[in-house]
């Protein structure tokens, strides 16, 4: 039978019953990026970038995630774990370090498809599509990704503010409107 979201979703439910749950989703991962065909076809085709809820609870949210071409996310945590799976294109991670007044950039990690990154609770980050392909991942939490209180940056000065759904929903809009105009 062809894989569905159905199975995706039980599956990482089933990680959270394992001893270091973000690593049980890791492995989980690991074995769907194995079939990115199968997972294109639970999910369907990507024509435009932006987050789909594929499960939200308390104690975990699956988010299907493509990034548009071009698009970059500001420096973000999300006070929670975080797991993902690319399985096509490419997001590059840049990684900061809290400072007084703001962040500190801290290396960073390039995330083709096929790889899979393990974020810690205290993890900030902010991700890129540098590519002329979107960048479509599972992104898996350990807890309610939306609800819970957190933390953005802005690029540039650094400074602090409460995490801003509507700010993203627009960067994807804009940088889908961007993308198709050169399409
Ligand atoms: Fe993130």
């Amino acid at each position: 039978m062809a894989l569905a979201v159905d199975d995706i979703v039980a599956r990482c439910r089933d990680a959270l019953t394992e001893h270091t749950p973000a690593l049980a989703v890791r492995d989980v991962l690991d074995e769907f990026l194995a079939d990115p065909k199968a997972l294109e076809g639970a999910i369907g085709p990507v024509d435009a970038g932006g987050i789909t809820t594929l499960y939200n609870g308390s104690d975990l949210t699956v988010l299907h995630v493509a990034w548009t071409p071009g698009m970059a996310l500001n420096p973000h945590e999300h006070r929670m774990w975080a797991v993902i799976g690319m399985y096509g294109g490419q997001e590059d991670n840049t990684f900061y370090r809290r400072v007084p007044g703001g962040l500190e950039p801290s290396g960073g990690r390039e995330l083709p498809a096929g790889d899979v990154l393990v974020l810690g609770d205290d993890v900030v980050h902010s991700v890129a599509n540098s590519r002329r392909e979107f960048a479509v991942a599972l992104h898996v939490y350990g807890g309610d990704f939306f609800t819970v209180e957190r933390s953005e940056w802005a690029f540039g000065t650094f400074e602090e503010g409460p995490r801003d759904f509507e700010r993203t929903r627009r960067l994807f809009d804009e940088a889908n409107a961007r993308w198709r105009s050169q399409a």
